[in-house]
């Protein structure tokens, strides 16, 4: 199975609105906003966070509903047409149904998405849909009770396949599953998530295990490398056709006769920066312009201090500009300050 090309993505010349694209000057346009809402969560994972959590930041340093309205009514004016709730875990957030029909009812946002651990999810499906989400990503790394409770440190498989089968059930039309394939943890268990794509239209995928832990337990030689998720599925599952995904997705199958698709993400490999398309907003409203960026730009502290839209869309336009190459150049440049993916929404 080949890679996509590393095509870097045509420069749009304006958007809807009028006001010109955010790019950068490696021709990339940015239209994908992910929002972190939220540091907490109700899980552990172990290759998240430690069992004692973090220093959570206390609420006022998040940005507040009124916040994160405006931010996205400015982003969708510069040509941003796909945002993402991520967290932490988004579902904690009382407002967030609200944020979703918000993010819903600008004409210019084509798709409001949540990428969510699925405990809390089938006690709001309904919520979410009457709010408009137009796609759910659930991140789940085995289907053994057991493993589930020493990948998390919770109870909850159960809750969470509930959470997944209303999913599937709601209008909502886009469903995912993310699996972080780790080695000794769920390398093992390809193919009997594969096998949930069999029945269900919906995409299952392997993420790469990436290096955002204060535990470090990347260092334990768990890593699983896309290449090698690969090649196993290909040997356990035989005839695949490719087929086409998102753009983290860069290995793309269908299963024979199954409705659904199999993923693997490279988040580690970063095959996927030259189409890169995303600004991140970290849940305490610092923008990053890449995943593994260290510059962050506070744009919680310029709404406080009063600045106009013009000003924020400068900051968001400036910070893009500088965006690196690729994840490997922007890694390079320092050292991770944030303890956790949980803060800046992964
Ligand atoms: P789709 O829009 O459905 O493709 O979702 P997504 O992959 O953009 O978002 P999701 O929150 O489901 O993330 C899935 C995995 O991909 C997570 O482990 C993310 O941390 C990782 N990921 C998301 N965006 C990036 C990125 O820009 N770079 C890298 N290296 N990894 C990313
Ligand atoms: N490596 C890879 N993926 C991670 N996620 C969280 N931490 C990591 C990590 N260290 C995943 C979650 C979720 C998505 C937002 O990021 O499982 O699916
Ligand atoms: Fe984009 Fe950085 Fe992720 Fe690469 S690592 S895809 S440049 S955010």
């Amino acid at each position: 199975m080949k890679q996509k090309p590393h095509n870097y993505a045509p420069v749009e010349r304006s958007t809807s609105s009028g006001i010109p694209p955010i790019t950068d000057q490696f021709g990339r346009t940015f239209n994908y906003l992910r929002i972190a809402v939220n540091e907490y969560c109700n899980l552990r994972c172990i290759y998240c966070m430690p069992e004692e959590g973090i220093p959570f930041r206390s609420k006022n340093k998040l940005l507040s509903t009124e916040e994160i309205f405006r931010l996205i009514t400015i982003a969708s004016q510069m040509g941003v047409s796909k945002i993402r709730f991520t967290g932490g875990e988004p579902l904690l957030r009382k407002d967030l149904s609200k944020l979703v029909k918000f993010a819903n009812q600008i004409p210019l946002i084509q798709s409001v998405h949540l990428t969510t651990n699925g405990i809390l999810l089938g006690k709001y499906i309904k919520d979410l849909e009457q709010a408009g989400l137009t796609g759910i990503n659930i991140s789940l790394d085995t289907l053994k009770a057991e493993r589930f409770k020493m990948i998390t440190r919770r109870e909850g498989l159960d809750t969470v396949m509930d959470g997944i089968e209303k999913a599937i059930e709601s209008d909502i039309p886009s469903v995912k599953i993310n699996i972080v394939a780790m080695r000794d943890f769920n390398h093992d268990e390809l193919v009997e998530f594969a096998a949930l794509t069999q029945d269900n239209d919906m995409t299952v995928r392997f993420i790469e295990l990436m290096p955002f832990d204060s535990h470090q337990i990347w260092k334990t030689g768990k890593f699983y490398r896309a290449k090698h998720i690969v090649a196993d599925l290909k040997k356990q599952i035989g005839a695949m056709e490719q087929v086409n995904g998102s753009n983290t997705e860069h290995y793309v199958f269908r299963i024979k006769g199954y409705r659904g698709k199999v993923a693997v993400i490279p988040a580690y490999s970063r095959s996927l920066c030259s189409a890169c398309n995303r600004i991140r907003i970290t849940a305490d409203g610092k923008l990053r312009n890449c995943l593994y960026g260290h510059e962050e730009t506070n744009l919680r502290d310029a709404m406080r201090d009063g600045d106009s839209n013009e000003s924020i869309e400068q900051m968001i336009r400036k910070s893009m500009r500088k965006k690196y190459k690729d994840g490997w150049e922007a890694q390079s440049q320092g050292k991770e300050h944030r303890e956790s993916m949980t803060q800046i929404g992964g």
